[in-house]
């Protein structure tokens, strides 16, 4: 049995006193629940004080990305073992405005993701498709591209620690969820690939989120999916309020 998890990706927003208020918010609010994995995932800044704030509570702290050195004089960068002393127990990495802003391709999500493997990290790893590759009919061949070479050179053991994302850039944002139906089609497809790159068990045992414009509305349906394990929040993980309601109305989902 997969357990559902859920992560919020705060991107670029929060001060250290919102994101203090935040956390209060949700560890008053999720207390009690068990049957999911919850995560946060601030900005680098907030890191280190909000896992004071986390420990012995059911929400576990992770980055927006890594850089895959250890050390050393890459200006700007914060490595796996960096985000390892400030708290941190996940990571994303190749989120599609990595992709798409930063020059993020899938060589750097490989090295990334054995630095993070590496270290004990666990990566979310962040595939998926651009309208106009939908459009074009590519997003089999978009997911297949993201998924092998950014696994590449990944063995049995370590893609067993992997999470991976699926999320349509066209869906960011944008308040145009996948259908649950596009979401558990490009989650079936990305689990048949892990089969055909590792074997059916390992594929089976591998969480896939789906990311793109979750809301309360929404996450019921797409929990129910057989292939969807949970979500990567965006927008609505910034409101403890929705945060809260995408998480209960998923531990309904699971309890019926
Ligand atoms: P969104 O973002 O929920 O605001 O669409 C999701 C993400 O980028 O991870």
């Amino acid at each position: 049995m997969r357990k559902i998890i859920i992560a919020g990706n705060w991107k670029m927003y929060k001060t250290i006193k919102e994101g203090q208020e935040l956390v209060n918010a949700l560890k008053r609010d999720l207390y009690n629940i068990e049957n999911i994995d919850i995560v946060i995932c601030p900005p680098y800044t907030l890191l280190s004080c909000l896992a004071d704030m986390l420990i012995e509570s059911n929400i576990s702290l992770g980055a927006q990305d890594l850089f895959w050195e250890d050390e050393g004089a890459f200006t700007g960068e914060v490595s796996a073992r960096m985000l390892k002393d400030a708290g941190c127990t996940f990571v994303i990495i190749g989120h599609s405005e990595r992709r798409q802003y930063f020059g993020e391709i899938n060589e750097s999500v490989n090295k990334k993701l054995k630095a993070a493997l590496a270290c004990g990290l666990i990566p979310i790893v962040c595939v998926g498709e651009s309208l106009k590759e939908r459009e074009g009919k590519k997003t089999f061949k978009v997911l297949e591209d993201h998924l092998t070479n950014g696994l590449s050179g990944i063995n049995q053991q370590e893609v067993l620690q992997i999470i991976i994302a699926y999320e349509p850039v066209w869906a960011i944002g944008t308040g145009n969820t996948a259908s649950s139906a596009q979401a558990e089609e490009a989650h079936k497809y990305i689990r048949d690939l892990l089969a055909k790159l590792y074997d059916q068990e390992t594929a089976d045992s591998i969480r896939i989120q789906y990311g793109g414009s979750v809301k309360p509305g929404n996450i019921s349906e797409l929990i129910r999916e057989a292939d969807v394990d949970g979500a990567l929040v965006g927008g609505a993980s910034l409101d403890g309020a929705s945060f809260t309601e995408i998480i209960r109305k998923a531990a309904e989902v699971l309890k019926s």
